[in-house]
């Protein structure tokens, strides 16, 4: 397959490069800086250059990709606005450019909260709501969408052991090694279309665990 993530220089984007690559895919992984090319590259990834917030449109990128991921993000270190247009606005462009250029498969990189945004405090508030309404603008594009929703992301050392669940408002750590594999698996598993469910570090092998959503 061809697939495009969006955010690709991010931390979980290049893991999820890297196991695509592997698999044999054509991993494109869309980037705003070119100093960011060579670690793409390094992972065996094709680097794409192109901005979520400044350019009009992502068709030319997405043009020809069996599926799209999106895991860009603005950062804790951002301000409300570019909760708006990154994690909101970025992830709505992808949806349009994938059904402007006919591509069906869409997997977001969400956030357990997003189920409800209202209830979280005020620093966390404003990026919750922008991935509830991304979420939801997804659901509603009629794509063949998974929104997977994972718990706190970790740098520790992935398992390949993971819990899942349909059922919103869990709590807990997840390593983004694991994160990258799940996406991937997903990616491989057209029947996850349609799903939501949140991710967190636990005891199934992944490949049990999603299957039995
Ligand atoms: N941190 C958590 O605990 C947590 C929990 C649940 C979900 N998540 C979500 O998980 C996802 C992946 O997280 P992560 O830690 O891998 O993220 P990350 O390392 O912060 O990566 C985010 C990427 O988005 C890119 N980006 C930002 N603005 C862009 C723009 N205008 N155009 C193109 N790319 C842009 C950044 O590129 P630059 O380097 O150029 O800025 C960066 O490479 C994110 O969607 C995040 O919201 C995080």
């Amino acid at each position: 397959m061809d697939i495009l993530v969006a955010g690709g220089h991010g931390k979980v984007a290049l893991r999820l490069l890297r196991l695509l690559a592997e698999q044999g895919h054509t991993a494109r992984g869309l980037i705003r800086s070119p100093q960011h090319a060579a670690d793409l590259e390094a992972a065996g990834a094709v680097p794409v250059l192109g901005d979520l917030e400044n350019d009009e449109t992502l068709d030319a990128y997405v043009r020809g990709a069996d599926a799209v991921v999106f895991a860009a993000g603005a950062g804790p270190g951002s301000g409300p606005g570019r909760k708006r247009t990154v994690d909101l606005g970025g992830a709505v462009k992808l949806a349009d450019a994938a059904l402007s250029t006919g591509v069906r498969r869409y997997v977001m990189v969400s956030s357990i909260g997003a189920d409800r945004p209202e209830s979280a405090g005020e620093t966390m508030r404003p990026y919750l709501l922008a991935k509830a309404e991304a979420d939801d603008y997804v659901r509603a594009s009629g794509l063949d969408a998974t929104i997977v929703r994972p718990g706190s992301l970790t740098d520790e050392p992935g398992t390949g052991l993971v819990r899942v669940s349909r059922e919103l408002g869990g709590r807990g750590p997840v390593p983004r090694d694991d994160v990258a594999a799940v996406l991937a698996y997903v990616l491989g598993a057209p029947r996850t279309a349609g799903l939501t469910f949140e991710l967190f570090g636990g005891d199934t092998p992944i490949p049990q665990a999603v299957d039995a959503l």
